[in-house]
């Protein structure tokens, strides 16, 4: 089983960026965790971008060649169509996952458009999220 995990922009910047939101720990600190999760039977490629179209271009090729996606598309969660739609074209479960709580903080974070083309939302539980999310795309593709 082949997973991909994205992070979007400014998750590279974990660790010094709003510790009060998002924590101490590192964005390699994220990956050396997620990357634990890697055995023989469940290989995990972890990628970022602060890119728009790069992010795209990921989520086309874990369509084509992966078998789920645990995404955090960062800002563009709450106004890119261009996320949510590339996410609706792929066939592959879609886990979207937000660390801080969108929901109790400013409004503008409220909406999430991009996690109208995710199975599964998962926010407000730190890197735990992410986890959580594998351990769900494990779950629906046995
Ligand atoms: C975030 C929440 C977003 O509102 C914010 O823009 C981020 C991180 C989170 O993981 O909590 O970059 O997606």
């Amino acid at each position: 089983m082949l997973l991909m995990v994205i992070n979007g922009p400014n998750l590279n910047k974990l660790g010094s960026r709003d510790p009060e939101q998002y924590g101490t720990k590192t964005y390699m600190d994220l990956i050396s965790m997620i990357e634990e999760k890697s055995i023989d039977e469940v290989v995990i490629n972890c990628f970022q971008s602060n890119s728009e179209g790069k992010l795209i271009d990921y989520i086309q090729q874990a369509g084509e060649e992966y078998n789920g996606i645990v995404i955090n598309p960062g800002a563009y969660s709450h106004y890119s169509y261009a996320i949510m739609d590339a996410l609706a074209d792929v066939e592959i479960p879609v886990v979207e996952v937000h660390i801080s709580d969108v929901h109790s903080r400013e409004e503008f974070r409220r909406k999430l458009v991009t996690a109208r083309s995710s199975d599964k939302l998962i926010a407000g539980k730190g890197f735990d999220g992410y986890i959580e999310a594998i351990d769900y795309l494990i779950g629906v593709n046995k």
